[in-house]
């Protein structure tokens, strides 16, 4: 299957930090997301689809009994989630897969979550995941989106520009996605759009419009 010359890159960029992910964010993971991991999951039930897996920092989260399906773009990422299954409740299948092009069939789950994963996405390819997103997810099931975007306050701002040049060098991410604008495009209806921590990280709620 051909990729675009952005997935070739961030394939890459993946594969490359691989091994040294979980190292890199050990202050962001445990400093920050692990509080508001949780929320994202909350009510959510079934089978659930977690795209953009990563190395699997959201597994400890997903709810009892549920049935999750992680894709990821870079295998290099999903060995180092397979490692660690056991620190899950949930049944986990991990596949690699492009989440503008989920081999899956329509309606296939109840709802679909991604943590850090559209900031990665550029601005052409966020409406065509959230299209994909919205198809395999059944008619009223959640899509759930933990997301960072640029603050307001000056001094964070200042600050988010200063990392900007590693985070997108080491990650492909960036503060300025306009992810929330896309929805409505990809034919889903936006039903919150919350900030978890200060104005810098906001979990993105969506079901499909029909
Ligand atoms: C910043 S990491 C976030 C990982 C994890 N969700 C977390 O919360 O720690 C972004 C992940 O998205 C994956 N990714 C990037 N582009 C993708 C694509 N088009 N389809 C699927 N996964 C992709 C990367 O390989 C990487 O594992």
């Amino acid at each position: 299957m051909r990729m675009t010359a952005f997935e070739i890159s961030n394939f890459a960029r993946y594969q490359r930090i691989a091994p040294f992910y979980d190292l890199l964010d050990l202050p962001f993971e445990y400093g920050r997301y692990r509080k508001i991991r949780p929320q994202l999951f909350a009510g959510l039930s079934g089978l659930i689809l977690d795209a953009g897996v990563g190395t699997g920092r959201n597994f400890p989260f997903y709810p009892a009994g549920a049935r999750i399906v992680g894709i990821d773009l870079s295998p290099a990422m999903l060995a180092r989630a397979a490692r660690r299954r056991r620190s899950s409740a949930a049944a986990i299948d991990l596949v690699e897969m492009d989440v503008t092009r989920i081999a899956l069939p329509d309606r296939h789950f109840d709802a679909a979550v991604a943590t850090f994963l559209f900031c990665v996405l550029p601005d052409e390819l966020q409406a065509p995941a959230l299209r994909e997103l919205k198809r395999v997810t059944k008619p009223g099931g959640v899509i759930r989106l933990l997301e960072y975007t640029r603050p307001r306050a000056a001094l964070r701002r200042a600050v988010t520009r200063l990392w900007e040049p590693w985070v997108r060098w080491a990650y492909g991410a960036g503060f300025d996605r306009r992810t929330e604008e896309h929805v409505p495009e990809a034919g889903l209806r936006l039903v919150q759009s919350r900030f978890v921590l200060r104005d810098l990280i906001k979990i993105i709620e969506a079901r499909s419009a029909e």
